[in-house]
């Protein structure tokens, strides 16, 4: 019974919440359940942690663990209420960003108390420098993400400038733990300088690579965190943060396959770097676009024996989901075949297309990924791309100057007509033309996602 009431058996617990939780979130249709117990499995970690710990701790420290945690639980639950489903992925990245402060700061405090403990001491900095350069690198994805910083800002040179800012940053911790010193100046010089990396490394990426740098600063959180619960044989911490770690370290070797992008690129430079200079447009693509009309569109879609849907960040803005479904099922019960093809970046977060579409309950099994949809658009009739621009740019394939070279992509070109849904002829989020709006299969059908399907609809039914 006493063990029952023993910190370690509620770090246990909690363990092996977040293990079912995460194995949960591999499932749209159990991500939410999932969600909720590795939640409640951190409630009951912090809540065991402050009730339970055995030494002294005098009682001004639990008012201010009480104030701490009142204050940033009512900001927490405000900001995830009111955040509208388009702006999570800043979202995300900001608590992210806490999450690698949070690594920082308990290397910051307890510096003080392990002089002299070697390994303690390398503990320490690497989480001062991974949690660093985890929270400035994921402030400065979040301006990204929501546009306050559209284009990448490059110093002259500055691949070499990072990567000798990053030895100088191990070279100084290494320092650090030989002379023994218990400088807080030292401390505080290396962690400036990490928060200063993670700017420096974040900034010159380009639009498109973003997906990869976004995962891999995950990965750095969770390790941050890891070595934290090392430092103080806490294993509950460290369990989250090598599931985080690891997790984050596996998503972006999925992003770095979805980009085509060797990690040592992401890490030591040269990446997103394809001589774009960030103007708008790297191919001068000329040419006239055809306009087409949703009547027009209805009929092809009546006529058609298979469709493909290419869902992109446009369909999140506008809260096309339920529509789309909607549209889906009206096309399917007059026997035409369709799915939905999805680009692993499509978006602005890892599976955004999948939790979107999962809200309105597609079928799963309607969603097809990117390798195994490519070779069927030779045989689809119409593609409809709704809200999607560079996950179908062929610049990908054709423009060895696009920062999006390299790139795999949605081959929708080869289908037999092309219609594309879009508000205007502005750039998707790596600022750059799209040659597919000007090829001749392609028609352009502008307007509001949802308000342009919701007449399809409208239209279809009218039909017999
Ligand atoms: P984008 O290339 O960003 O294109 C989205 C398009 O949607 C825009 O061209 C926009 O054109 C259109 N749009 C916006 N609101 C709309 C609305 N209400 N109705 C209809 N259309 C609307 O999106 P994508 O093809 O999904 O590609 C994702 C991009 O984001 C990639 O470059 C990817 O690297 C990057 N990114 C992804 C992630 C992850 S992890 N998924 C993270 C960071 C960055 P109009 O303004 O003309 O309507």
């Amino acid at each position: 019974m006493e063990y029952i009431f023993s910190l370690e058996f509620i770090y246990l617990i909690a363990s092996i919440t977040y293990i079912i939780g995460l194995k949960k979130l591999g499932h749209p249709e159990t991500a939410r359940s999932g969600n909720l117990i590795a939640a409640a499995g951190m409630t009951i970690a912090i809540l065991g942690t402050i009730f339970l710990y055995q030494g002294e701790v005098p009682t001004f420290i639990y008012t201010l663990i009480g104030v701490a945690i009142l204050i940033g639980t009512i900001i927490g639950w405000m900001v995830a209420k009111k955040v509208a489903m388009t702006k999570m992925p800043e979202l995300v990245s900001m608590f992210n960003g806490m999450g690698g402060a949070s690594a920082a700061l308990i290397g910051l405090i307890e510096f003080g108390h392990y002089t002299g403990n070697s390994l303690s001491i390398m503990t320490i900095l690497g989480g001062v420098i991974i949690g660093s350069v985890s929270f400035s690198g994921s402030m400065i994805a979040w301006a990204k993400l929501n546009g306050t910083l559209s284009k990448p800002l490059r110093l002259p040179k500055y691949n070499l400038l990072n990567n000798l800012f990053l030895l100088a940053l191990f070279a100084f911790s290494a320092y650090i733990v030989w002379s023994g010193s218990s400088s807080q100046l030292l401390l505080y010089v290396l962690f400036f300088g990490a928060l200063t990396y993670g700017i420096l490394f974040v900034l010159p990426i380009g639009g498109a690579d973003m997906p990869v740098v976004i995962s891999l600063l995950n990965s750095f959180t969770g390790l941050a965190a890891a070595l934290g619960g090392f430092l103080y044989g806490n294993m509950v911490m460290l369990t989250g943060g090598i599931l985080v770690g690891s997790a984050g370290t596996i998503l972006t070797f999925a992003m770095c396959h979805a980009m085509n992008r060797p990690l040592s690129n992401v890490i030591f430079g040269g990446f997103g770097d394809k001589g774009y200079d960030g103007s708008g447009s790297s191919s001068g693509i000329q040419g006239d676009i055809k306009k087409t009309t949703v009547s027009d569109v209805a009929i092809l879609m009546n006529y058609s024996q298979k469709v493909i849907i290419v869902p992109g960040y446009g369909l999140a803005v506008a809260q096309a989901q339920h529509a789309i479904h909607e549209l889906e099922q009206l096309l399917e019960k007059r026997g035409i075949d369709v799915k939905y093809a999805i680009h692993p970046v499509a978006g602005r977060m890892p599976g955004h297309m999948n939790v979107l579409l999962a809200e309105t309950n597609v079928e799963y099994d309607k969603l097809a990924e990117m390798e195994d949809v490519n070779p069927e658009f030779q045989n689809t009739d119409v593609v409809f791309v709704v809200g999607a621009n560079d996950v179908v740019n062929p610049a990908a394939h054709n423009d060895p100057k696009s920062p999006i070279y390299g790139m795999p992509i949605l081959d929708v070109e080869n289908a037999k007509q092309i219609i594309v849904n879009k508000r205007s002829m502005k750039p998707g989020y790596a600022g750059i033309e799209n040659e597919l709006f000007f090829n001749q299969k392609t028609s352009m059908l502008f307007g509001d996602a949802k308000g342009v399907i919701q007449s399809l609809i409208t239209e279809l039914k009218g039909m017999s």
